[in-house]
């Protein structure tokens, strides 16, 4: 099979290099298409480009196969723990009990946050979303660990910066939290699991003792596996967008948090409660609101459904999905928007508009209702994919700079006016 792809263009043939992935996937490397011939390539929204080569995460649309360093996602969120599959991610293997006990023990070491942290939220409105603030709280940890800005430094600062980060952001997201109810702040116990914690500082209040429920800890681990990472997505892309320009860690996650917190992704699992409450408020009518989202001149669109990449199932929205039922069970919790929402899947995945579209449940369709289950309200949903998807930001951000990639600038097409000579200002209509 030729190993090039041949380009014909205003006259020009030219022959370029094909990259032939693990999977048997095929890129046309275009590096040298514009010295050749002038032209570039033009995608809006990268629907067709891919920006690198990455070792972390294998997804295939078609077949709903979604895997970390060659690990099935389902095998990942059965047998491992979350900070399992940060090392996974991070480190390229799956640790052994030495390793994985290091790793726990270094991120424990780390979850406290600046005392003088607190202070920023005396800024913060009353009711401001809990995402702009997680943006403001990680970039402000390159203001109390400004070591962490020396570029020559970086090698010996990486596993620290790694691990800071990683503990502080359930602090962060906890500390968020009793803020938005203006309850005092719990404090990390470094005894705790890195889960177990972080439901300990989000639930526990001063004036009572908090009982960690096994059940939730064990859903909470299985929901952040399966948010940990998703090769070039919208937020990991600007990750490492923001990286290449050698940008420090806490930076560029800020800013990947920042492009998660958008309605079409991350911000949808807030969306999809949203929506499935405005169903049932009018009714659970869920034929009239499948028939709204195909309809071009209504904005309102069926939220958690739908995927650039999955045509087919995401493997993530059935595990939790069948996660939803077993743990609503444990918890004796009875959702009637569970039902809503298990109505409109099977309303709209009989609906042509959504089989000719391909549009299935993405993870965000069914997470909602387990984190509602879990006590944590709307607006920390987003937040909590947040902190699953960490591990997964840090993995690419640190593999895109040990690939010594140069610093992501795309090109463009000019559409504006050609040009024309100024107009003095009294010459203007
Ligand atoms: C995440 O990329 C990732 O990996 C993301 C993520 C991750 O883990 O990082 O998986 C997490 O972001 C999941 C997606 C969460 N977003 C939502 O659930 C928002 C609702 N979904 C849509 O906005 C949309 O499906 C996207 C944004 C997810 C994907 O958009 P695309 O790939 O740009 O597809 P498109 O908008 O061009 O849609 C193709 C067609 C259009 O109709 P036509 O113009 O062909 O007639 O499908 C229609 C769209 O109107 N369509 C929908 C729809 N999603 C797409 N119609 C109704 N309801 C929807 N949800």
């Amino acid at each position: 099979m030729s190993e090039t792809a041949k380009i014909s263009i205003q006259g020009k043939e030219i022959e370029l290099p094909l990259v032939i992935g693990t999977e048997k996937e095929v890129a046309i490397n275009i590096s040298d298409l514009r010295s050749s011939t002038g032209a570039i390539t033009l995608d809006i929204g990268y629907k067709n480009s891919g920006a690198t080569t990455s070792e972390i995460t294998y997804l295939d649309g078609e077949k709903g196969i979604l895997r970390h360093r060659g690990y099935a996602i389902e095998d990942l969120a059965e047998n491992s723990s979350f900070i399992e599959v940060a090392y996974l991610l991070i480190h390229g293997e799956l640790p052994n009990q030495t390793q994985l006990d290091e790793f726990d023990t270094n991120i424990r070491r780390h979850t406290l946050v600046n005392e003088d942290m607190k202070n920023i939220f005396e800024a913060w409105p009353t009711g401001s979303h809990p995402m702009g603030q997680l943006i403001a709280m990680i970039s402000s940890l390159s203001s109390f660990y400004p070591e962490s800005l020396d570029r020559e430094n970086y090698e010996s600062q990486k596993l620290l910066n790694i691990y800071r980060l990683l503990a502080k952001m359930p602090t962060i997201c906890a500390m968020i939290f009793k803020k938005s109810l203006g309850h005092p702040i719990i404090y990390p116990q470094n005894k705790l699991d890195y889960v177990s914690n972080f439901l300990n500082m989000t639930f526990k209040h001063v004036t009572e003792d908090y009982e960690i429920d096994p059940v939730m800890v064990d859903a909470l681990n299985k929901l952040l596996i399966l948010h940990a990472d998703h090769e070039q997505n919208c937020s990991t892309s600007t990750v490492r967008l923001v990286g290449s320009s050698h940008s420090n860690l806490y930076a560029s996650v800020a800013a990947g948090v920042a492009a998660l917190w958008g309605p079409l992704h991350g911000g949808a699992n807030q969306e999809v409660i949203e929506m499935l409450e405005l169903i049932k408020k009018d009714g659970g009518n869920v034929e009239k609101w499948v028939n709204k989202s195909k309809d071009k001149n209504d904005s309102f669109r069926l939220m958690g459904f739908g995927h650039r990449v999955y045509k087919n199932f995401d493997p993530r929205a059935k595990i939790i999905k069948k996660a939803c039922d077993e743990m609503l069970n444990k918890l004796g919790v009875n959702d009637p928007t569970l039902e809503i929402a298990k109505k409109l899947e099977e309303k709209a995945l009989g609906d042509e508009y959504f089989i000719e579209r391909k549009l299935f449940p993405n993870v965000d369709f069914y997470s909602g209702i387990l984190y509602r289950a879990m006590g944590f309200p709307v607006e920390m949903f987003t937040v909590l994919f947040a902190l699953g998807r960490l591990p997964g930001w840090i993995a690419q951000c640190h593999e895109m700079r040990e690939h010594k990639q140069p610093i992501g600038r795309p090109r463009q097409i000019y559409t504006g006016y050609p040009y024309r000579p100024f107009v003095k200002r009294s010459d203007r209509p």
